[in-house]
Order: C-alpha cells, then structure tokens, then sequence
C-alpha cells in the first residue's frame, strides 16, 4: 500500500515532532504493510514556511535516516496545499511541491468546516494550468456530508479524492464514517492515505481500512484505491478512475 498523504517530517508543522517521533512512524507503517509513504507537511497561512526546498530536504535527511535504522521504505516529497488566493502561481513557480514534485497533482486540503462557493472554480484553474487535484478528506466536511452533489460535480470536473483511514474506521465518528462509506460505495473516494500526525492515536495504518474497503468496495477496487492510482499519480500521470455513481 502507498500513503499518499502523512504529517511524518518532523518538526515542520503540526506532525512528528523529531527525529525519533519520525522513525518510529514509519516503523509502524512498514509494519502495518504500507511500501511507500508520501510526506505531505501543511502548507498554509499557520504553517507558511514549507516551501519545496525546506521539504525536500527533509525528505533527504529522513531517507538517510530510514536506511541507518534499515527500515524499508520508500519517501516521496509532497505538501498539503491549504486554498489561497496565490497557491496557483506559486505551484507554478516550484515555489511549492506538487505530489513527489512531478509538478502535475497537487494535494489540496479540503477545510473541516468551511466551504467556498469559489472553491469548484479554483480547481478549474488548477486545471486550465495543467495540475491536476487531489482533495484531502473532503468526507470530514459538515457541508459536503450535506450536499454531497457538490463533491461529485467536482469530481466529474476532474477532482481526485484522497479519504482519510480513520475516517473509514470510525476514529472521528458514526457519520464521518457512514459518510466515508457512501463515498466508497459511489466510487467517489480515489485514494484512502493516512493523515497521519503523530506515532500515538492516528498512527501510519491503513490495513483496517483496506480490509473495510475490500469489504465495501471489492478486491480490485481496494487495489487501486490504496496502491495502483497512486503509483500513477507519482508518475505524474493522472489515472483513469472507475466513474462516480451518481446518487439517487
Ligand atoms: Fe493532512
């Protein structure tokens, strides 16, 4: 399994907190069966300050780190992208990363409790610049779990979806989790990540929810939720997702 999106550098935001806090993450994904984990670090008006240089060169040290403790596991660079007026120019510029800095898929963070009329308008643009969106949890917005049309307008715009594990697993509650399932069952959920922030209660696991979405989902799905659409995606290639199904 891949982890497309995990809090694991330490000390750049409101993830791991040093080295050892770091390494015993990703001890405890390669444990748990994840190959690959993609270091996403906020980026946004909290945490201005990590840029694609700061952040590839903590995927650096980590990596050298990894290899000293003969952990096996593959780091890619990435930032979580908070919407913001001039994100756009500044993916542009390589100012910021985009997925494994392939300059094409941006992670962006759907806001918990916020939603903007302009926000469908913005991945327009991503768009007519050649990036490509992946949503983090969109499934922990009040207002999507609403209107969840909203979601699927996005998606049939081109919108990926990244849920959360501990979404799928009940960690936040009964309706972020029936609301994560729904989205799974309407092919609307593209990516199942961690989020991951500490070694402690949202540890780097994703094998209950592969199990979960095995169950929900079918084998073959599960297996391009959680490996085959984000080998694509570090490629840079944006993949062919099975469709959304409309709600009735
Ligand atoms: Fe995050």
């Amino acid at each position: 399994m891949i982890d497309l999106h995990c809090h694991i550098l330490p000390g750049l935001d409101d993830g791991a907190q040093d080295w050892a806090q770091s390494l015993e993450m990703a001890e405890i994904a390669a444990a748990d069966g994840i190959c690959g984990i993609v270091c996403t670090p906020h980026f946004s008006t909290v945490f201005p300050a990590n840029h694609r240089t700061t952040i590839l060169a903590a995927v650096e040290e980590l990596r050298t780190r990894l290899r000293e403790a003969k952990i096996g596991l593959e780091l890619y660079p990435g930032c979580e992208l908070s919407p913001q007026y001039n994100l756009l120019e500044r993916i542009e510029s390589r100012e910021l990363l985009t997925i494994n800095d392939n300059g094409r898929i941006a992670l962006v963070e759907m806001p918990p409790d916020l939603i903007t009329p302009n926000l469908g308008k913005f991945f327009g643009m991503m768009r007519g610049k050649g990036i490509d969106t992946v949503l983090a949890h969109p499934e922990r917005n009040r207002h999507l779990m609403k209107n969840p049309s909203v979601l699927l307008e996005w998606i049939q715009a081109g919108v990926m979806v990244q849920i959360t594990a501990a979404s799928l697993t009940g960690y936040y509650g009964h309706a972020i989790r029936d609301f994560s399932v729904k989205l799974l069952r309407h092919r609307m959920a593209h990516f199942v990540a961690t989020d991951s922030h500490s070694p402690g209660r949202t540890a780097p696991m994703l094998s209950e929810a592969h199990a979960l979405t095995e169950a929900i989902a079918g084998p073959e799905e599960a297996h391009r939720i959680f490996y085959e659409y984000a080998v694509h995606v570090l490629r840079g290639k944006v993949p062919q997702v099975m469709p959304a199904i409309s709600f009735e």
